[in-house]
């Protein structure tokens, strides 16, 4: 089992914070900041979260509630009626591609900022990325971790709270639409492990059972985490915060 213990600890986190900010619905509440169509936000919803988002953009398929706002220009107060935050900053400046093509400093770097953000806030936090962004001692996962899911789509996962990953399994062939590879033509894009990106090399539906989404565009998959890998942060999230509320009520 891999495990990071995080240098953070949510027993740092400012007691009463902790889960005092149940919603309508009885729930914890989480933000979920850059929040695209809802990938990460809908795993939280599945751990047992109310969720809201916020994006700069208008997101239709969004599937909780949805505020169209810059994520770094919302009030404290607002960010203080939660019970924990999640932010998705953009990844093109970090990514592998922008760092081939010489242009990582056309995309803006909003990791420390959000940092300091949430830091500031006192909430439990998670900052998700990809592999290269300056993320301090993340946690990645990967499709292998989840049974069920098809797709190689390693995330890397800064929280100021223990998160700790599946097994890594070894990466199986991917399906491949390239004649040159040798098992072309021996993959199948509803059996095996497909690539959700850009081109692609699947259909629109093969994506989304490969991703656990069935209410995205290809566009938004493609921006998207599988909504397994924060469901089981959620999770982990929610079974700490209990043993802390238990510790706080029998102190
Ligand atoms: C990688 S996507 C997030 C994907 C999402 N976490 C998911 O799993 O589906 C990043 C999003 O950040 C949004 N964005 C970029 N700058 C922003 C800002 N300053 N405030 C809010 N959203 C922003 C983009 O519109 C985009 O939808």
């Amino acid at each position: 089992m891999s495990r990071r213990i995080c240098s953070g600890s949510l027993f740092e986190v400012s007691p009463p914070l902790l889960m005092k900010k149940k919603s309508l619905s009885n729930k914890p509440r989480l933000l979920d900041l850059f929040c695209c169509a809802g990938g990460a936000g809908m795993g939280y919803s599945r751990a047992g979260f109310d969720v809201v988002g916020v994006d700069l953009s208008p997101q239709k398929n969004y599937p909780f509630e949805f505020i169209q706002a810059d994520a770094l220009a919302l009030d404290p107060k607002f960010l203080a009626s939660f019970d924990a935050i999640h932010a998705s900053p953009p990844c093109q400046s970090y990514s592998d591609l922008a760092k081939r093509n010489g242009n990582a400093h056309e995309w803006p770097r909003l990791i420390e900022p959000v940092r300091e953000i949430l830091r500031s806030t006192g909430l439990p936090y998670v900052i998700e990325n990809v592999e290269g962004a300056p993320m301090i001692d993340a946690v990645v996962l990967c499709g292998t971790m989840f049974p069920g899911l098809r797709v190689l789509r390693h995330r890397l996962f800064e929280a100021n709270f223990e998160i700790i990953a599946p097994p890594h399994k070894k990466h199986p062939l991917v399906h491949t639409f390239d004649r040159r590879k040798a098992h072309y033509g021996k993959t199948d894009e509803w059996r095996d492990f497909v690539g959700v990106f850009g081109g692609g090399n699947c259909t629109v539906a093969a994506a989304r059972d490969a991703m656990g989404i069935d209410w995205m565009t290809k566009n938004e998959i493609n921006e998207a985490i599988p909504p397994a890998y924060t469901e089981l942060i959620g999770r982990q999230l929610l079974s700490q915060m209990a043993v802390a509320e238990k510790m706080l009520k029998s102190a």
